[in-house]
């Protein structure tokens, strides 16, 4: 973790950050966060990751602590100033203390927020070249998933059924639909054509996913957003997966099954693998 953390307008070393453990971050889960991924001390689409906090709290019905700038300003100054060069930035509000143990919220709301910045581990090139293995598993989750909640029980839950098979990520589905992975968007290649699950309130408005579907916009390549079932998930030619920290990663098999014919990572993923390093380095130069 970085040298100094921002808690409630200070700056902190680690050690001296405490939050009370009656906040209702801790009791609860009741709160929301970002994480905004930094490439050479840049902030990666940090409008974008601010404007998806605000619409977590206002779902939530909590007031932002902080103006849009002030954000900005925060993430800039830990971004300059931590140790590595590449970092994802970690933002979390939530509702703060309660003086007793109550579901409902206080009547005199005093909100934690948090930054802290961690060095990037984009994934290792293995992965990209080779591809990883996924499993499935129905969406346990509830029916705000659009909202990114701190609240993240059966997130865990999902990922560590993937860690425990030997995989990398849980792809979700509910009632025979594709929504997400357990903690990335999900994209299905079929027949040359880009399959994206529309946004709604059963996934979360990926920044990448957004990135993604630019780029596919930009270099021609077809696309659809529209419900994706299961069935075409399964059949597909190329699966991805990508959020913040993982880019965009390809899927090769899932449940032990191989995606496409050769279960490899396909052409369309390496153009769009080439097509996002190239976007990110454009962004970075300025
Ligand atoms: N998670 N869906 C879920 C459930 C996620 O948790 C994430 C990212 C995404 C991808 O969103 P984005 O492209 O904006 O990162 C989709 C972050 C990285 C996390 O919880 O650590």
């Amino acid at each position: 973790m970085t040298a100094r953390v921002f808690l409630n307008g200070q700056w902190l070393p680690p050690a001296e950050a405490r939050v009370s453990v009656m906040d209702r971050g801790f009791l609860f889960g009741d709160g929301v966060y970002e994480v905004i991924p930094v490439y050479s001390r840049r902030p990666f689409r940090l409008e974008q990751h601010l404007q998806r906090l605000q619409k977590s709290l206002d779902g939530i019905q909590l007031a932002n602590p902080h103006g849009m700038a002030e954000w900005a300003g925060f993430v800039a100054q830990l971004a300059g100033e931590a140790e590595w060069e590449d970092q994802s930035i970690y933002i979390q509000v939530t509702r703060g203390p309660m003086a007793l143990r109550n579901h409902a919220f206080p009547k005199e709301v005093r909100p934690t927020s948090v930054i802290l910045a961690e060095p990037m581990t984009t994934p290792p090139a293995s992965q990209r070249e080779q591809g990883i293995a996924a499993v499935s598993a129905a969406d346990i989750r509830w029916l705000r998933c659009d909202l990114k909640a701190t609240s993240l029980l059966a997130n865990c839950l999902l990922r560590q059924m993937a860690v425990a098979a030997g995989c990398v990520e849980t792809v979700l589905f509910r009632d025979g639909f594709l929504t997400e992975g357990s903690a990335s968007s999900i994209f299905v290649v079929k027949d040359g054509v880009l399959l994206a699950p529309i946004q709604n309130h059963l996934m979360l408005p990926g920044i990448t996913y957004d990135v993604i579907l630019e780029l596919a916009a930009s270099h021609g390549l077809r696309h659809e957003v529209r419900d994706v079932t299961e069935a075409e998930t399964r059949s597909a030619d190329e699966l991805w997966m990508c959020s913040s920290t993982k880019e965009v990663l390809p899927i090769v098999s899932l449940d032990g099954r191989r995606v496409g014919a050769g279960g490899t990572p396909g052409p369309v993923f390496a153009a769009m693998y080439a097509w996002y390093q190239e976007f990110k380095s454009t962004v970075m130069r300025g």
